[in-house]
């Protein structure tokens, strides 16, 4: 069954269609050949993840999912949340998002906080959503050089290590994302298989 990624970057694609198997062909959003910008403006990540889905299916009528992910931190009421990319400005600047970040929690008591990923999928016309959280706090100083985005200063909830000092295998073994991508694929599994049991002929 073909299912499309509403997604151009490559290293989820290849971590995703290693999840997935191989009851599923995986497309990209340059497979099917839609370069456009796809819309993303929604108050939060839900939101966020069904527009994209919606969008492709609407112009494709295929098969699809869709994910956005944002770091929460209790003491922002959930800030940087669906605004993580974008946080210090439009050029999506890592470095200048952690420093924003840590000036704003500074003088803040609590640093707890928790990556969340939702997927949203469109499957034979169906709404379906996951979510994946992992929970954790943010350290006052960047460790590590692995990763990307937020990594340097996110410790997850009993480890000692900061995302950014894990190598991917690990990371992965607990991330937001892996959580979250494990939940579709038990779905599209299951999906697939009760698809290839059902009788060719019903009463
Ligand atoms: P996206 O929805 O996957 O594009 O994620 C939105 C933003 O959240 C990214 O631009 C990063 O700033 C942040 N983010 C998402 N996933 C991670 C992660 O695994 N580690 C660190 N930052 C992340």
């Amino acid at each position: 069954m073909e299912i499309v990624f509403a997604s151009n970057n490559l290293n989820k694609i290849r971590e995703i269609n290693n999840v997935l198997g191989n009851s599923f062909k995986l497309l990209s959003l340059k497979d099917i050949c839609m370069e456009e910008d796809i819309p993303e403006n929604e108050a939060t990540l839900e939101g966020n993840a069904l527009l994209k889905a919606r969008f492709i299916h609407n112009a494709t009528g295929m098969n699809v999912f869709a994910d956005d992910t944002g770091l929460e931190t209790e003491a922002l009421n959930g800030d940087p949340g669906v605004h993580s990319a974008r946080f210090a400005g439009e050029n999506k600047d890592s470095e200048a998002n952690i420093d924003k970040l840590l000036a704003l929690l500074e003088k803040k008591t609590s640093r707890k906080a928790r990556f969340r990923t939702v997927i949203a999928l469109i499957l034979d016309g169906k709404e379906h959503l996951f979510e994946g959280i992992v929970e954790g706090e943010i350290i006052t100083e960047r460790r590590g050089k692995m990763g990307f985005g937020y990594d340097p200063v996110f410790l997850p909830e009993g480890r000692k290590l900061t995302f950014a000092e894990m190598d991917l295998d690990e990371k992965n073994k607990i991330s937001h994302r892996a959580r979250a991508f494990a939940g579709l694929k038990a779905f599209l599994s299951e999906y697939a298989s009760e698809k290839k049991s059902t009788p060719y002929y019903n009463k």
